[in-house]
């Protein structure tokens, strides 16, 4: 169940409700909540940024550098998720990056205490449906780090194909490995959506 709840204003898109999940903006308010996973290196470094300094930095970061993106790289702001019936942010899931007018990709980072339960594919398949059906994506992408096995099963499981490996690159701290970018068509989302058991 994905439940659309608005259309999209200026940048900002609609808040979004799932089986377990509240997706909305994330405000300055969230701060705390956001450095409380923001601030742990297995968490930032494997997504390809340095952990958040403190929660004013993460606050700034909000107020000022987040919208800020929105408007010079031209993307939609992303989503904060909540687990229903809190409003306590425990991970985002966003557009992070233009490839073309109709092709962005996305990036995801969750709270460790709630890994393997199987909320990001859960959160990731409402960006895409926002993605797909109200931004009028025509593809999106994943890129990430060939050691990163959870992102790679992520992608596999929201139907991405695996579309090139750069060989020996180096990840935000410099050691050296595989860039992976997976892709998903629209078309091919739609398909999936049809017929949701081809997904694993
Ligand atoms: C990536 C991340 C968002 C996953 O979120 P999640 O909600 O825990 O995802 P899932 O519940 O689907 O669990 C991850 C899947 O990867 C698998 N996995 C995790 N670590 C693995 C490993 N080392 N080797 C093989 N598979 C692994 C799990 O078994 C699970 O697959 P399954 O459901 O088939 O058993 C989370 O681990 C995270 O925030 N990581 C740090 C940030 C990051 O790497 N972001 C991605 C940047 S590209």
């Amino acid at each position: 169940m994905i439940k659309i709840l608005g259309q999209i204003k200026d940048s900002k898109l609609p808040d979004v409700e799932t089986e377990r999940l509240y997706l909305r903006q994330r405000l300055v308010s969230d701060a705390e909540d956001i450095f409380s996973y923001a601030s742990l290196p297995e968490v930032t470094w494997p997504a390809g940024f340095p952990p958040a300094e403190s929660v004013e930095a993460e606050a700034y970061y909000l107020e000022n550098i987040m919208p800020k993106r929105w408007v010079e790289q031209k993307v939609p702001s992303g989503y904060g998720i909540c687990l229903k019936g809190t409003n306590k942010v425990i991970g985002s899931v966003d557009f992070n990056h233009r490839h073309a007018d109709d092709v962005l990709e996305m990036g995801y980072t969750l709270h460790p205490d709630y890994w393997g339960q199987g909320i990001m594919p859960e959160a990731a398949r409402a960006l895409l449906e926002v993605g797909f059906n109200l931004v009028g994506l025509h593809k999106i992408e994943i890129e990430c780090y060939s050691y990163n096995k959870a992102s790679q099963r992520i992608a596999e499981k929201l139907g991405f194909t695996l579309e090139s490996k750069i060989r020996d690159r180096k990840d935000a701290q410099g050691k050296r490995c595989d860039l992976l970018r997976y892709g998903l068509l629209k078309s091919e989302w739609e398909e999936l959506s049809a017929a949701p058991d081809k997904l694993n």
